[in-house]
């Protein structure tokens, strides 16, 4: 029996450690956080984030062998083996501003642990992702004084995406981990495998050198979100030409050497990963000297804002170029569904525009109003926050959909119509409404990569 501890109850430690409590009776889990207020929300029924199914797991395993504490010195003490999962977000300041990785919680961390640990041998977990060689960085700051401690650093990252992640934690692709070549960092490497062992088949959990678990994880959400920007990239061309976005993604994806997951066409990815990690990918390739490199993936992220702005354009010139005044629909602010996580959600930055016309925004979601009004609180203008999408659309001289939750399939658009002021505009930011009968209904609908159906011309 071990005591696994998570330091970070955010997205990525709360689901992947109650996961491993479920599956892993014997060892004693805790989990966490400087933030008193989301402990004491994993530790009631109202969880800080909304994930489907997570609620299960955590009220199978919570107070069985699955704990969450603010206690964070203590339960360092007491920890065999030690998961880092707290954030790692872009750096706001100095070099590296805009593209790097803020380390400065990491290595607070880093320094806690060394403080406090008190077991002879302990490992430690990069579930953060981070940026490649900062392992290295971890285990000096543990080495740099004398302790009766010894460590042994190794990287895990977590593939889990956001509205999956019970179903990605219970099964996944694969599972890695990477460790150094020597014995104790083999062991440990055992020692982790060993727990995923208990629901993961063998052959799924791959074991790298530590570069190389902490480049792959870079460059999975890289290559991801390269895949969204090569299909949005064509959306314009085929708003052009009379092809059909949705055509070209199917037939492109029946080659199976391209394959068909990732090439749905939207308004832009976001979440806390793509935007962050290939910023950072760039950085690196930049920092070792190949600014063709860092150029080339730069262009995903530019390419990204080029959508939202490129349909921000569409919602502007199609109504008559003025939008002061007029009331816009947002129909979903959460930057996938399933989820209440608006980090970098392409939402924002729609909206921000959309404020810079003086326009008006209704917006409405299922779960990611209370972070949208976070988001927004800074921001200028005529803004509402509405629960129900009807009252959202009411009065409204269209409706973007950003977020395709399915509940935006199952509205009454007849009803939703109705109440609208006309001309009236969907704009489908996710290529989720049925156009042909929003057109027939009155609508005039401007898809993505797809000819808009209009009654105007
Ligand atoms: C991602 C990775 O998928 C996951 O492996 C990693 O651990 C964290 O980052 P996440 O950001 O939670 O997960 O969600 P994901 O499903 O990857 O979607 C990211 C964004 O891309 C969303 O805004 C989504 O709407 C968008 N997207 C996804 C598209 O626009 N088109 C697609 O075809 C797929
Ligand atoms: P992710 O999506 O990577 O899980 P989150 O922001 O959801 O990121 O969660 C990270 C968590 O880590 C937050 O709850 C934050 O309070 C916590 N955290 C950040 N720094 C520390 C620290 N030094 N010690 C303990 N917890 C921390």
């Amino acid at each position: 029996m071990a005591n696994v501890l998570c330091i970070g109850a955010g997205y990525v430690g709360g689901p992947t450690m109650a996961v491993i409590a479920k599956y892993c009776p014997e060892h004693q889990i805790t989990i966490v956080d400087i933030n008193p207020e989301r402990i004491a929300q994993w530790n009631s029924d109202d969880l800080p984030i909304y994930e489907p199914g997570l609620l299960d797991v955590v009220q199978e395993v919570r107070g069985r062998n699955l704990f969450f504490s603010t206690d964070i010195d203590k339960k360092i003490r007491e920890a065999d083996i030690i998961f880092v999962a707290i954030n790692t977000p872009t750096k706001t300041y100095g070099e590296g501003a805009g593209r790097g990785t803020d380390l400065q919680y990491w290595e607070q961390t880093a320094r806690a642990i060394l403080a406090n640990t008190q077991k002879k041998n302990v490992i430690v977990v990069e579930k953060s992702t981070l940026p490649v060689r900062a392992s290295a960085a971890m285990d000096r700051i543990l080495h740099s004084e004398q302790t009766n401690t010894q460590f042994e650093v190794i990287s895990n990252p977590e593939f889990l995406a956001e509205g999956t992640a019970i179903k990605d934690l219970n099964d996944p692709d694969r599972v890695l981990i990477g460790g150094s070549d020597t014995e104790s960092g083999k062991k440990a490497c055992q020692t982790v495998a060993d727990l995923y062992a208990h629901w993961v088949p063998r052959e799924k959990i791959l074991l790298t050198n530590v570069w190389s678990s902490e480049l792959s994880k870079l460059f999975a959400n890289a290559m991801l979100a390269q895949r969204i920007s090569s299909i949005n990239s064509i959306t314009a061309l085929c708003e052009k030409t009379g092809a059909d976005i949705t055509e070209v993604s199917h037939a492109i994806g029946m080659d199976q050497r391209i394959g068909s997951q990732f090439l749905q066409a939207s308004i832009g990815f976001g979440g806390s990963c793509f935007r962050k990690d290939i910023l950072h990918l760039a950085y690196l390739c930049e920092h070792y000297g190949f600014p063709e490199v860092a150029e080339y993936w730069d262009s995903v992220v530019r390419m990204n804002e080029y959508q939202t702005s490129r349909f921000f354009k569409t919602i502007l010139t199609s109504q008559f170029n003025s939008l002061a005044g007029k009331k816009n629909a947002i129909f979903g602010f959460a930057f996938k569904p399933d989820t209440g996580d608006t980090r970098d959600t392409p939402a924002l930055l729609l909206c921000q525009k959309l404020l810079g016309e003086h326009a008006a925004i209704s917006i409405t979601d299922p779960k990611a109003l209370k972070n949208a009004k976070i988001d927004l609180a800074d921001m200028e203008g005529d803004i509402t926050f509405e629960p129900d999408p009807y009252k959202a659309a009411e009065g409204a001289h269209s409706l973007v959909l950003v977020t395709h939750w399915e509940e935006y399939r199952q509205l009454d658009y007849q009803r939703i119509f109705e109440s609208m002021a006309k001309p009236a505009f969907v704009y489908d930011g996710r290529n989720h409404l049925d156009h042909q009968k929003l057109f027939e209904i009155g609508f005039n609908v401007f898809p993505l990569g797809k000819l808009p159906l209009s009654h105007l011309e």
